[in-house]
């Protein structure tokens, strides 16, 4: 298995949003193949494709590595409601190394998305897997977790974000 490389914290890409997948051919799915291998070897449990340099609405999820039946690829995913109960779980972000914090999301959702094919899905969760949706969605919207941060815990990093993005940026 072979990683496509992640994008770093300062990389352009990672801040712009991505556009709606239209065509469901065979270069979308060997787009979710690589994704899925990627997150795999990075040891990551959710992939979006602008993390990989591909501005694209595409998303894979991996909540329980040591179980390939919660692999799940989503394309276009749309957040249709998400519960008013909220709770601050600590995140990390492949694209972020080194660096983690306490995120406050809704504890449930309801995601539209469609397959590899175009297909329609819709799924709900609450936890883990609610919680991963949303972090690969906001990477869709150019969104990063560092931004939910509170105040207090950015001002903390910003030093290492700073550090992070002289090595991100690409020309
Ligand atoms: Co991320």
């Amino acid at each position: 298995m072979i990683s496509l490389g992640i994008r770093i914290y300062g990389d352009d890409i990672l801040r712009s949003e991505s556009a709606e997948v239209e065509e469901f051919g065979d270069e979308l799915g060997e787009l979710i193949e690589k994704m899925t291998e990627t997150m795999i070897v990075e040891e990551g449990v959710g992939l979006a494709a602008p993390q990989v340099g591909v501005s694209r609405r595409v998303a894979v999820v991996n909540p329980d590595p040591q179980n390939p039946d919660t692999l799940l690829a989503l394309v276009n995913p749309r957040i249709l409601s998400c519960s008013d109960e909220t709770d601050c779980v600590e995140e990390g972000c492949l694209s972020v190394p080194g660096i983690r914090g306490k995120v406050e999301r809704p504890i449930a959702i309801e995601v539209e998305y469609q397959d590899r094919h175009g297909g329609k899905h819709c799924v709900r969760d609450a936890g883990l897997v609610s919680r991963i949706i949303q972090h690969e969605i906001d990477h869709l919207d150019g969104v990063l977790f560092v931004d939910r941060l509170s105040f207090g815990r950015k001002t903390l990093v910003k030093g290492r974000l700073r550090d992070l993005a002289r090595k991100g940026k690409r020309e």
